[in-house]
């Protein structure tokens, strides 16, 4: 079954082919991050008018790198929560579109429920042939931080979230007081390599009630403040160790959280995703936690952590299976209850 799978929940837009919801026969990605450096962040408005740009010529790309036609298509996925509305919008429509001219099933995608958390998830499924649910994914990406008991293919259930931002948000705030480009993830795990930490001591978020529960304003708001203080008396701020004591500090929120989920749910794999799981001390400390645990840890490869339309095409094959359709009524959403996720 070949499913064309749109995803523009940000600024990036992808189309990609997928065959039986594991083989991706193409997957096309134009990124918009340049443009939106020049302002410091996303900028709504202009990531929907990039969109309208980029779909159909991608998606015309993505059939060509895929060597089909349109008449190969089996079904159409698309994201259609959670994200900037105006963005979610243009990838769900050219999809109704391409659903009602080719005559063919739309499934709804939910970027977080494999939608698309769930799609973020499900790009674990095409890193690893052989992996399959019961298991616990870590869910973090620039708009999303989650702990999810995936149960199956499209039954999963939240068991703790950020109750303010998420924890790529806080990567990119922190990023831009250090006078880091846009998105900030990246350059601040670079930078963060250069030193071995253990200057700054920075704050652990207090969240009562729910165990699996994580704060990150704090350490952001914290991460602002050192910097600002340190202009201020004219001191230099040792970059390279607040880059790496902050993602230390982001570290020891998801990962020990993580670690108990899989103590509460009895599951024995631990799956990391979005663009977030590209961190090298994250992931460090995962394997290290895990192993100690004796937990297999699926982490995927940097290419699959960030957005992309395969992950939507891998997911959609799931829910077609599970009978999950969509007319073209579809509205988009730019949140989603996490109730929606179960
Ligand atoms: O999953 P993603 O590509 O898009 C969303 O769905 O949000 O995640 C983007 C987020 C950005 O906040 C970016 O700064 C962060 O992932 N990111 C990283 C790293 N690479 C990307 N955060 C920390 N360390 C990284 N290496």
């Amino acid at each position: 079954m070949n499913i064309l799978a749109f995803e523009s929940s940000c600024d990036e837009t992808a189309v990609a082919v997928v065959r039986d919801g594991r083989q991706v026969l193409s997957d096309a990605i134009l990124s918009q991050a340049d443009m939106h450096a020049l302002y410091g962040g996303v900028v709504p408005e202009i990531a929907s008018r990039k969109h309208v740009q980029a779909i159909a010529a991608l998606s015309d790309k993505a059939l060509a790198d895929a060597g089909l036609t349109k008449k190969d298509v089996d079904a159409v996925a698309v994201t259609y929560a959670p994200g900037l509305i105006g963005a979610v919008l243009v990838g769900l429509n050219f999809a109704k579109s391409a659903a009602y001219a080719l005559n063919v099933p739309l499934i709804p995608v939910h970027h977080i429920r494999g939608h698309h958390v769930r799609g973020h998830i499900a790009a674990n499924y095409l890193a690893f042939p052989e992996l399959e649910p019961p298991f616990v994914a870590l869910a973090i990406s620039g708009g999303n931080t989650l702990i999810v008991d995936v149960r199956d293919y499209t039954d999963m259930t939240v068991l703790g979230a950020t109750r303010d931002d998420a924890a790529g948000e806080c990567f990119d705030k922190a990023a831009r007081v250090l006078g880091l480009p846009y998105p900030g993830g990246r350059p601040m795990d670079e930078l963060a390599q250069q030193s071995a930490g253990g200057k700054y001591e920075l704050p652990r978020a207090h969240v009562s009630g729910a165990e699996l529960d994580m704060s990150f304003s704090g350490l952001k708001t914290a991460v602002v403040n050192l910097a600002h203080n340190a202009q201020q008396k004219g001191e230099a701020l040792d970059a390279p160790a607040l880059a790496r004591d902050f993602a230390c500090a982001v570290s020891g929120e998801l990962v020990p959280r993580a670690m108990r989920a899989l103590e509460l749910t009895g599951h024995t794999k631990l799956v990391a995703a979005g663009g977030v799981a590209a961190n090298s001390v994250i992931r460090a400390d995962l394997e290290r936690a895990c192993r100690r645990a004796g937990v297999e840890l699926f982490l995927p490869p940097l290419r699959w952590c960030g957005d992309n339309g395969a992950m939507i095409g891998a997911q959609g094959y799931y829910e077609y299976q599970a009978g999950h359709r969509a007319g073209l009524e579809l509205n988009a959403y730019a949140t989603m209850d996490l109730g929606t996720l179960e």
